[in-house]
This record gives C-alpha cells, structure tokens and sequence, in this order.
C-alpha cells in the first residue's frame, strides 16, 4: 500500500505552496521532491553538517530533521529566496567576490544561516559569526573566506542603511 499522502500549506520564499507529499516526509524532502527547490542540500540528513539550513519563521533550521507536519503553515525562505538574479543577496555578492564558496554543497545552508544573522545584526563580531555558522560544516574552504564575505556583506548593508 503507498504512503499516505499529506497535503502541508508552506509560505515558500514569499509564495504560498500547497504540496502533497507522504506523511513521514521532512520538510527537506517536500522541498526538494515535492516543490523541485533543490537549493537546500541533502548532505548527511540526520542534523550534522548543516547542508540542508532553511529559515522557517526567519530562524535557521535544519529541514532534514523538521517533520512537514511541524512546517505546515509556516513561513520558509530556502536559498533560492533570498535574493535573485538581478538583485542578490549581498552575502551572494560577496561570497562570489571573495571566492567562499568551492564545491558549493555547504554554500546555501550557510548563506541562510549567515543571513538569519544580518537580519538580526549588520555588525556582527567575528566571534559572532563564527558561533551562527557553528552548525555549518565546510570541507573546502576552511572557513575565512566566508567570514570575511560575511563581514563584508554586513558592511555593505550598513552602508544601504
Ligand atoms: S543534511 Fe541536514 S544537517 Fe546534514
Ligand atoms: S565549499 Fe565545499 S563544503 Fe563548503
């Protein structure tokens, strides 16, 4: 017998999405194989490495682990929503610039998490940066190269007031 189908109301990337996916889904899956925003990555799907960070209700979460049920009716922003093409993010603007992202598997669960926090502060410490990408795991780059884009997007936001 097929899984039983679920049908979750999700506010993705400012667009409200009615998706129907099988009810033991994660909020990972109904976004990548429900809604085809395969942005958010499926690195080790069991809350390690950070890969799969979407903001739900503008907090960092990891969506491999989050229920669709616990999702239903809540506001998601994936990767894909943060900016577009003609208007990036600045963290996209400048991890282009400064080379921070490699192979890019850890880039869009990073650019959310790093995102959640300009939201809340544009002049972060370096400590501070480093504690809000601390789930966040990077093989490639070793890391200051995305801090520094990080600081440098803070400054550039600053600068937009
Ligand atoms: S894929 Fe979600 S934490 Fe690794
Ligand atoms: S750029 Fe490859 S894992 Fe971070």
């Amino acid at each position: 017998m097929p899984p039983a189908t679920e049908i979750v109301t999700l506010m993705v990337n400012g667009d409200r999405r009615e998706v129907g996916v099988p009810g033991h889904y994660t909020l990972l899956e109904a976004l990548r194989y429900g809604l085809g925003l395969t942005g958010s990555k499926q690195g080790c799907d069991k809350g390690d490495c950070g890969a799969c960070t979407v903001l739900m209700d503008g907090e960092p979460t990891l969506s491999c682990i989050t229920p669709i049920r616990e999702a239903d009716g809540r506001r998601i922003v994936t990767v894909e929503g943060l900016g577009t093409a003609r208007g990036p993010h600045p963290l996209q603007d400048e991890f282009d610039l400064h080379g921070a992202a490699q192979c890019g598997f850890c880039t869009p669960g990073i650019l959310c998490s790093a995102a959640a926090l300009l939201a809340r502060s544009t002049n972060p410490s370096r400590e501070e940066i480093r504690e809000a990408l601390s789930g966040n795991l990077c093989r490639c780059t070793g890391y200051t190269k995305i801090y520094e884009a990080v600081e440098a997007a803070a400054a550039r936001m600053r600068d937009n007031g």
